[in-house]
């Protein structure tokens, strides 16, 4: 029998990546004033994407999850939220046209401040302070004043998160999410590609479509479906002071919910079966997540599955595999067998940023776009094998023109990562190359799709 849980029955576990704040009175009053603030999501949408989830498991609908790694304060500006806005619902679109199914858009922002470290100081020509954590926690820049861990930091994050999501809502249901707008940006990308050819193919079809569509009077007038759309937030649920206080009552069904986002998860660093992050996610109805990386082992993943979802609900657990494109298809596959051997029911999806990270010889921290699509590839064929839904990928990307991944069709290269490297933590993929891994993996999806069809037909 599991104890009882609470929102705050992490705080007796065992906890990691916690930042020292200086003063734990300040941060109480901190937490207080955090616990009156109006809840950043209603819980009736929180439910709707584990609903919308749920399809995923069963293989009727497709996760397109990213953002930036982590929000920064001093990038705060309405025209980022709108870039990265439209190229996810660029890639959003192309994908489904490849699926033939519903791409769920979530977002990697609204909350998506704080960051995990591998190390709990950094040291510079021989002075030694606490490292950066995030914007929500410290500051960038290497002074001990900017890296002391400053509480009110938590109120700019909620501040930003209520700015930023408020737009994304006013974006999604306002008429900036039209098809049709949002086909001639990407039209406008694909004359623009050096492997146009590629994809015009599909993008010429996709406009067909949607001429058809208008010619059988379903139009942006007459259909809402054409001109809004669903787009949720997520970010990990690293600071449970923070997260403790935005948990509440649902006052519709007397359930507890984490009103910070739509769905939470448990990072690679932060997800022990008897630590503070994994109680915090278990008591909590949201749709919730866990990374896993290659040191994850069949029965702890079983555990896991079993303390977040212990009532089988559909769509209420994700698993974020990221292996690295050269361990994937060897350590999946066991991991599924595992866990769907016994009737559990997860949602698959491929992060193929974190295990791919590499150094370059002039110091850059960047991911190389083949590795990025070899991990995507080798997670579909997996799934493909095994018998199961590979049902989303989660990506670091902006919609900005940043040079901070390799490759892609506008070639980046090591030399050029100096351009224009702005992350405040890993690297991203910017607008062009995000757009195009979409376009590539429209392909996998078809062909997939192709494949099942080719099965279906032949057994019945
Ligand atoms: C992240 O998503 O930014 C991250 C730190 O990932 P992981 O927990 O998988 O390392
Ligand atoms: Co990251």
């Amino acid at each position: 029998m599991a104890e009882k849980w609470t929102p705050e029955s992490w705080r007796s576990k065992p906890i990691e990546q916690v930042p020292a704040y200086p003063n734990a009175d300040a941060l109480v009053r901190v937490e207080e004033r955090l616990r009156v603030f109006p809840p950043l999501v209603f819980a009736g949408e929180a439910r709707r994407l584990k609903a919308l989830l749920g399809q995923v498991a069963e293989g009727k609908a497709f996760l397109l999850q990213g953002g930036d790694c982590a929000e920064s304060f001093a990038e705060f500006h309405p025209d980022n939220i709108r870039d990265t806005f439209r190229v996810h619902l660029q890639m959003a679109v192309v994908m489904a046209y490849g699926a033939a199914c519903p791409v769920i858009k979530l977002g990697r922002l609204a909350g998506q401040f704080a960051k995990p470290r591998s190390e709990k100081t950094e040291t510079v020509d021989g002075v030694t302070l606490p490292c950066y954590r995030g914007d929500m926690v410290n500051g960038m820049e290497f002074t001990p004043q900017a890296r002391t861990p400053d509480p009110e930091r938590l109120i700019q994050a909620y501040n930003q998160s209520a700015s930023t999501l408020n737009l994304l809502r006013a974006f999604a249901q306002g008429g900036y999410a039209d098809l049709h707008k949002v086909h001639q940006w990407t039209l406008g990308f694909v004359a623009a590609s050096p492997l146009g050819e590629r994809y015009r193919d599909l993008a010429d079809r996709l406009g067909e479509t949607l001429a058809f569509m208008a010619a059988c009077g379903l139009t942006s007038e007459t259909t809402p479906q054409i001109r809004e759309t669903d787009y949720f937030t997520s970010h990990e649920a690293l600071l449970l002071n923070y997260e403790q206080a935005m948990t509440r009552i649902d006052s519709l069904r007397g359930d507890w919910y984490d009103t910070s986002a739509h769905l939470l998860w448990a990072g690679e660093r932060t997800r022990a079966l008897d630590g503070a992050h994994i109680e915090f996610l278990r008591g909590i109805n949201n749709p919730v997540a866990v990374k896993i990386g290659p040191t994850i082992e069949a029965d702890e993943l079983i555990r896991l599955v079993d303390l977040l979802n212990p009532a089988g609900e559909p769509g209420r657990l994700t698993m974020i595999a990221r292996f690295g494109a050269d361990k994937v298809e060897r350590m999946l596959p066991p991991l599924i067998r595992a866990v769907e051997s016994d009737g559990r029911k997860v949602v698959w999806v491929c992060d193929p940023m974190h295990a791919n990270t590499v150094k370059t010889f002039n110091g850059y921290k960047t991911r190389h776009f083949d590795r990025i699509l070899e991990e995507v590839r080798g997670f579909f064929a997996v799934h493909a094998a095994e018998g199961t839904h590979a049902g989303g990928v989660h990506f670091e990307m902006t919609g900005q023109d940043v040079t901070e991944c390799v490759g892609g069709a506008h070639a980046i290269t090591e030399a050029n990562l100096c351009d224009r490297y702005h992350t405040h933590c890993d690297p991203r993929l910017n607008a062009k190359q995000a757009l195009e891994l979409a376009f590539l993996l429209a392909e996998v999806l078809k062909d997939g799709r192709m494949r099942l069809g080719g099965r279906v037909a032949a057994s019945s």
